[in-house]
């Protein structure tokens, strides 16, 4: 079965400095290379779940500029429906900058742009596709009233949320999470939430606890090279990550939620199965560089 997914979320263009090591406050550094690719969070996770071949609608804005026809070029290029994509006149499209270590890790800092014109009323609009959905995904990069708004609708059609809460947010309002059917954070995020610092199996059950506690059934809590953590129905397990050497990690935990998006059930009887599938499909993003660039389709992740 091929699963409907609908992203809310952000739309950036990544600008990427390649350095040997971060700067230490002060200091210049002379940049090894410059390159572009599309990104944003929310972007980045409707390719990942198109490319594993859901049928993916985005909500979301971009601005009336030269950023923003490509985004939408790209958008449209992974066949994901970008009807509800507003076009925000005198309004910059959103930009990430990333600074890429040769390490493999990546410091970025993010201009909203016309992300933050995201609203509840955009959701209005598009409420007939988040109806006919298996899955609604969104994040932070876009603003909480939408989220809530479109959690909403997906609630009262029994379709499954799915909170991505990233980047880190201390109080996320209680009626979202009272509408989150899973939450995906990693363990930062999940520290800065729950207060329960993530050090091994225990402490991981007790931020799951954390989460059931506020009306959550699904906890996937991401923990890099080392996999992720899923606790459902009262079974938890760790499931690890494929051994690949990394050389950019920008987008491993968007690739992580699209490709999940698009190989659970929406009942989640295979939530084993998917979070492999999901863990196969953002070790082979973290092997390659830039967000939409790197981010694979089905055919790669199933060989
Ligand atoms: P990012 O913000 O970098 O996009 P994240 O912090 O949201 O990612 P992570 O927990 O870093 O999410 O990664 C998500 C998943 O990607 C992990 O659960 C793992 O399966 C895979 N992954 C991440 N880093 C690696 C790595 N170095 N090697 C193999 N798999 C990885
Ligand atoms: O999660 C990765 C994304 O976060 C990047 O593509 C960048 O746009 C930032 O927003």
């Amino acid at each position: 079965m091929i699963n409907k997914v609908v992203v809310i979320g952000s739309i950036n263009v990544d600008s990427i400095m390649h350095i040997d090591n971060l700067p230490k406050p002060g200091e210049t550094i002379k940049m090894n290379s410059f390159s572009k690719a599309g990104g944003g969070k929310g972007a980045n996770q409707a390719v990942a779940a198109a490319r594993s071949e859901a049928e993916t609608s985005f909500i979301g804005r971009v601005g009336d500029d030269s950023n923003g026809k490509l985004m939408l070029k790209l958008l449209k290029e992974d066949h994901i429906d970008t009807q509800h994509i507003t076009v925000v006149p005198k309004e910059d499209t959103g930009q990430s900058y990333i600074l890429l270590q040769k390490s493999g890790q990546n410091s970025i800092i993010y201009q909203a742009g016309a992300n933050s014109l995201v609203t509840a009323e955009d959701v209005d609009q598009a409420q007939e596709i988040i109806k006919q959905s298996d899955f609604i995904v969104t994040e932070f990069e876009t603003p909480i009233p939408a989220a809530i708004a479109a959690f909403k609708v997906a609630h009262t059609a029994q379709k499954v949320t799915i909170l991505n809460p990233a980047p880190a947010v201390k109080e996320i309002p209680k009626e979202l999470l009272k509408l989150t059917d899973i939450i995906t954070p990693n363990e930062t995020e999940s520290e800065l939430i729950s207060g329960i610092k993530i050090t091994n199996e225990d402490s991981l059950k007790k931020s799951a606890e954390f989460y059931h506690n506020l009306g959550i059934s699904g906890v996937i809590i991401t923990l890099g090279s080392k996999g992720s953590f899923v606790s459902l129905n009262g079974k938890s397990e760790q499931i690890p990550a494929f051994k690949v050497k990394a050389v950019d990690t920008t987008a491993a935990g968007d690739t992580f939620i699209g490709a999940l998006a698009s190989e659970l059930n929406p009942n989640l009887s295979n939530i084993h199965d998917a979070i492999v599938y999901a863990s196969k499909a953002s070790s082979l993003t973290v092997q390659k560089l830039g967000a939409f660039p790197s981010i694979p389709k089905r055919e790669s992740v199933l060989k």
